[in-house]
């Protein structure tokens, strides 16, 4: 009855179980996997925000496929605020980045077609990916005391004919930028090759240090055709807002037919809101002030982890260089799952295994940068004073 792309194994995972116990008997936990903003004391105040005026304003449906002008130039304004020209007819708007890949992969890929994705990375390219019919074959992220991509790994994933590849950037859960040198490189293998480059950049605003070797957004590439990503969700700490973007770049002849596609795409959906478009360029106008305020909080978290791993510890951190997530490698005697389930069933810390984000070592946790500092520090301590 049900199709073989929603044949997943659903049965609960026994973290998940283990959770489930734990909050149904009341227990007080710690949680650093907590990823939504609203859930950690970053709430918008202005009353302005989608209020009477925006919902006033949208009671007149007039949609258009791309998204409102309005919007999109509110988007292009911003790109200009950061020396990028970005003109708002190559900019799509929708719901999310999620729904963003499915209108890319549907554009790019036919029934059972690759697109490369890095490893390790965020959990739900497999599910986008299968829910589009594309397979994802991974490329490396390699560590040796900061991450790289993996160059020869990129070039086998695109030899084995991907449609596409995806650069996150930063990614999530390493933090790595990519750099200059591997951008000049993937770009000019992608554009030898022909191959488009999808680039999520929902993390950008998130680096932690000014760092001269990482590359700016992709946004203003011009040599290769390339679809950059970001949206509401992590810039303004709004993911119930429901607002992303695809912003489209490189040779003109490619960019226009690959907007037009994209034009019958999401005319097929109109799946934005207009109050939130008409709302987005009076939140664009000043994103800043809510990403410094998450910027601090995960700036300084990661600080005190970095602090509380240094000296003898026998966790370690891995170097982060901006996002959310942080990665702890935690010592061998245990597998990732085993110290997720031990740290919450003897210390009430819930923690993702690192398996969840396809991290190759076999005993790394990631911890969400996100929650209330008080939070944070006291679920670190506990871990660190159990592992030691
Ligand atoms: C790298 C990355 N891209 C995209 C998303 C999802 O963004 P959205 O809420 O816009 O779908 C996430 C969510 O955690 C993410 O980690």
């Amino acid at each position: 009855m049900f199709s073989t792309r929603t044949d997943w194994d659903l049965r609960p995972s026994p973290l998940f179980t283990l959770l489930q116990q734990k909050r149904a008997s009341g227990e007080e936990l710690l949680d650093l996997t907590e990823s939504n903003p609203t859930k950690c004391g970053f709430i918008h105040h202005s009353s302005k925000l989608v209020g009477p005026e925006s919902l006033q304003r949208s009671m007149l449906y007039e949609p258009d496929p791309k998204g409102l002008l309005s919007a999109r130039q509110a988007i292009s304004d911003w790109y200009k605020r950061q020396n990028i020209s970005v003109t708002p007819d190559r900019i799509i708007l929708a719901s999310s980045t999620s729904e963003a890949y499915s209108f890319l992969f549907r554009l790019l890929c036919n029934v059972g077609d690759v697109v490369a994705v890095p490893k390790p990375s965020y959990p739900l390219f497999e599910y986008l990916a299968r829910l589009n019919d594309v397979l994802c074959q991974d490329y490396r992220l390699a560590y040796d005391g900061e991450w790289h991509v993996d160059l020869s790994s990129v070039d086998e994933a695109l030899s084995s004919n991907a449609e596409a590849l995806i650069l996150v950037h930063p990614n999530n859960p390493t933090g790595s930028f990519v750099k200059k040198e591997e951008r000049d490189r993937i770009v000019s293998e992608a554009r030898a090759r022909k191959i488009p480059i999808i680039v999520d950049e929902v993390f950008s605003a998130f680096s932690f240090a000014n760092d001269e070797r990482c590359a700016v957004s992709f946004a203003g590439t011009e040599s290769t055709l390339t679809f950059t990503l970001n949206g509401m969700s992590k810039l303004l700490g709004l993911p119930q807002m429901k607002l992303a973007w695809i912003v489209v770049s490189g040779p003109d002849e490619e960019c226009a037919k690959a907007v037009q596609r994209l034009e019958v795409i999401a005319d097929t959906y109109l799946s934005v809101g207009t109050a939130v478009q008409q709302a987005l360029p009076q939140l664009l106008n000043n994103p800043e002030a809510m990403t410094q305020k998450i910027l601090t909080r995960t700036r300084s978290n990661y600080e005190s982890l970095r602090t509380a791993c240094a000296a003898g510890s026998p966790a370690t951190l891995l170097h982060c260089e901006g996002a959310w997530n942080a990665i702890l490698c935690l010592p061998a005697k245990r597998s990732d799952e085993e110290w997720a389930l031990e740290l919450l069933q003897s210390l009430g810390v819930l923690t993702h295994p690192g398996h969840l984000f396809d991290i190759e070592a076999k005993s790394c946790i990631v911890v969400s940068l996100l929650p209330e500092h008080k939070v944070f520090s006291e679920g670190i301590r506990r871990i660190l004073a159990a592992v030691e």
